[in-house]
C-alpha cells in the first residue's frame, strides 16, 4: 500500500483552516455587537438577563430555567410573569411537577404552598422564596438577576 503526502494540499488545508478561524472570530465579535445593538447596552447595566421566549410560557404554566447559574421558576398568571427561586426551602425539591392554582404554587414533594407574587410560604409568611422581577421585551422574558448598581 502506497501512502502519498501531498504537501500542496496540506498547505491549502492549513490556509483554509486559518481563514475559517479568523472568519469565526469575526462572526463572534459581530454577533456580540449585534446583540448589544438589539437589547441595548442598558440590558447589562439594569441587571436583566434574557431567558426563554415569551411563547414558551403560556398562561397558567410554570417553567424551570437556569440563568447565570440560578435555578428559577417562571410562572405566568393573570397575564404577568413571575420569577422565583426554584428550590423549596423545606427539603430542596424543585417546583416543576408541582401544582399551580391561581397565584399559589404547591411543591410536588410535600405540598408546601407559596404565593408567586411575593414568594411567601402560605403557612408562615416569614419563610420566603427569593423572587425575581421579570419583563418581556422582543418576545423574550428577561429576569432581573442583579439589582442595578446605584450611580453616584
Ligand atoms: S421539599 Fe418542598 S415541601 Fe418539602
Amino acid at each position: 500500500m502506497l501512502i502519498q503526502f501531498d504537501i500542496h494540499n496540506d498547505i491549502q488545508l492549513s490556509w483554509t483552516r486559518a481563514i475559517l478561524y479568523c472568519f469565526s472570530i469575526w462572526i463572534g465579535k459581530f454577533l456580540r455587537l449585534s446583540k448589544n445593538d438589539i437589547y441595548g447596552e442598558s440590558m447589562n447595566k439594569d441587571g436583566f438577563e434574557s431567558s426563554i421566549k415569551e411563547d414558551e410560557l403560556k398562561e397558567g404554566q410554570m417553567r424551570a430555567v437556569r440563568v447565570k447559574g440560578k435555578p428559577i421558576l417562571l410562572v405566568r398568571v393573570g397575564g404577568e410573569v413571575f420569577g422565583l427561586s426554584n428550590r423549596c426551602p423545606h427539603a430542596g425539591c424543585t417546583f416543576e411537577g408541582g401544582i399551580l392554582r391561581e397565584y399559589i404554587v404547591m411543591c410536588p414533594c410535600h405540598g408546601w404552598k407559596f404565593d408567586v407574587r411575593n414568594g411567601q410560604y402560605t403557612e408562615n409568611p416569614l419563610t420566603v422564596l427569593q423572587t425575581y422581577r421579570c419583563k418581556i421585551m422582543f418576545s423574550t422574558i428577561f429576569i432581573e438577576i442583579e439589582k442595578p448598581k446605584q450611580q453616584k
